[in-house]
């Protein structure tokens, strides 16, 4: 059985909780977009502190499991080793188990400043990035001349000519466009590259082959998807979006896999809503609500600690991604945030100039003024944490699940109860 796991908001769904509770079944954990701008968290153990992963794919934990990072990935080597090395202080051999695909893009350092002085200069427009480069990785990439993959690594000769002209065109760019006086240095992001080349050799492989060939041998592939479809370049909350398709859509084009490799598409959302950056958010409670969710949940960025804006559900929004991933099941995370609150509402319709809408609006200018309609729930006080199965929640937090899930039209088979890998319930 292969599944793709794929955020159904806009990130931070809790993907990597459930990419490791399902790694238990899978050969192959595969993650294909995106880059160190996603954190994913995993709490093996409450006793012990959670794994951040931004990069390395969150089955890792599971010493059976081949982890892949394919070409859809913009690659960011000094996170990566990064990590590996972290990893490894907690007896887990990473190396052992990853390969990288040598079409993935390198995120430089010059991305990484790219994307700051961009932000920079924009004011109040900025898009409230993670400044982890991925915008202008994926830029180059589009360009062409001025990219360089993984692959590239591998033939010094060539990456030395490619560098030397596009350190030259950076350097250009960042003086004209924002003034910068603080040129790049050629010598020390080769000697970067150079030591890249030799910690990452063994581990550079055709993904696109490797990924035909355990398909062709019916080994369990896991898909982990990273950001959320609401942050999809093309079909989300555009310009207020990252730069690549972070919904299910992105999966075959990220792979070399086509679509129909995929059995199961398993949506992740939150039992409310979270955003980090700027954009719209309609059902955004800038409130004591959005506070105690806040508190409560520890709704605070993974890679960047910033706080992250919360709101209550948005049926409208989750059954927009489920009609684009085209997904087949849903887990529905963080229900034990939501006790204590008296009441709860979740969004079911957006009305614009007076009229209800039929469709998720493309315009960002439209969803900025949409105005929510909401239904009220009953809410509940109990505490979630222990609880083992769907029929023990407290009647009010069932009923919760079980009307989004008639709104969303799609099962909501798991739901969690509490960061831990064993805090998920099952339904039918
Ligand atoms: P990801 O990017 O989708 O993997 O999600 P993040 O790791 O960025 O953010 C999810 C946060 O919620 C992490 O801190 C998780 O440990 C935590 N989490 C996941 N599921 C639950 C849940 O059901 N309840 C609570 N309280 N925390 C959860
Ligand atoms: P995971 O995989 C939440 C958001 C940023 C910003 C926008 C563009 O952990 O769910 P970027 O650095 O990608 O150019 O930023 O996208 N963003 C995320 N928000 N979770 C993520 O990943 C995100 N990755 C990017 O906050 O609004
Ligand atoms: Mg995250």
């Amino acid at each position: 059985m292969n599944i793709c796991i794929v955020g159904l908001q806009w990130g931070d769904e809790g993907k990597g909780k459930i990419v490791d509770r399902l790694s238990e079944k899978a050969d192959l954990v595969i993650r294909y977009s995106g880059g160190a701008n996603a954190g994913h968290t995993v709490v093996r153990d409450s006793s012990e502190e959670s794994f951040k992963l931004h990069l390395m794919p969150s089955g890792i934990l599971h010493e059976n499991v081949l982890c892949v990072i394919t070409n859809g990935v913009a690659l960011d080597a000094e996170v990566l080793l990064g990590e590996i090395a972290g990893l490894k202080k907690r007896g887990i051999e990473a190396k052992n188990n990853l390969r990288i695909s040598g079409r993935a893009h390198l995120v430089m350092d010059y991305h990484k400043k790219q994307d700051q002085l961009s932000e920079d200069s924009l004011g109040k427009a900025k898009i409230g990035t993670t400044v982890r480069g991925i915008g202008p990785c994926y830029s180059d990439k589009v360009m062409r001349t001025t990219a360089l993959r993984v692959a590239d690594l591998q033939n010094m000769d060539g990456l030395k000519e490619k560098l030397k002209r596009i350190v030259e065109y950076k350097n250009t760019l960042f003086a004209a466009l924002y003034d910068d006086n603080e040129p790049l240095e050629y010598e020390p992001i080769l000697e970067k590259c150079q030591y890249w080349a030799e910690q990452l050799a063994p581990i550079i492989v055709d993904t696109t082959e490797l990924l035909h060939k355990a398909w062709g041998q019916n080994k369990n592939l896991l898909f982990e998807g990273a950001q959320g479809t609401l942050l999809d370049l093309d079909h989300g909350t555009f310009p207020y979006v990252t730069s690549s398709n972070a919904s299910a859509v992105g999966l075959p084009a990220a792979t070399g896999l086509p679509g129909r490799a995929v059995d199961r598409y398993l949506g992740i959302c939150k039992a409310y809503s979270t955003r980090v950056g700027a954009g719209p958010f309609p059902s955004e409670q800038d409130n004591k609500i959005g506070d105690y969710i806040r508190d409560k949940g520890h709704e605070y960025g993974t890679t960047t600690g910033r706080p992250r804006r919360c709101g209550w559900f948005d049926a409208v929004a989750v059954e927009y991604s489920i009609r684009i991933g085209g997904i087949n099941e849903v887990v529905m995370q963080h229900l034990d945030t939501l006790s204590g609150l008296k009441e709860l509402k979740v969004c079911t319709a957006y009305h614009y100039q007076g009229k209800k809408l039929d469709f998720f609006p493309a315009e960002e200018s439209v969803l900025s003024q949409v105005e929510c309609e909401y239904e009220t729930l009953t809410g509940f006080d109990q505490n979630l944490r222990a609880v083992c199965s769907f029929e023990d929640l407290p009647m009010a937090a069932q009923q919760y699940v079980q009307r989004v899930e008639e709104i969303l039209g799609v099962p909501i088979r798991m739901v969690g109860v509490g960061p831990g890998r064993e805090q998920l319930v099952s339904r039918g």
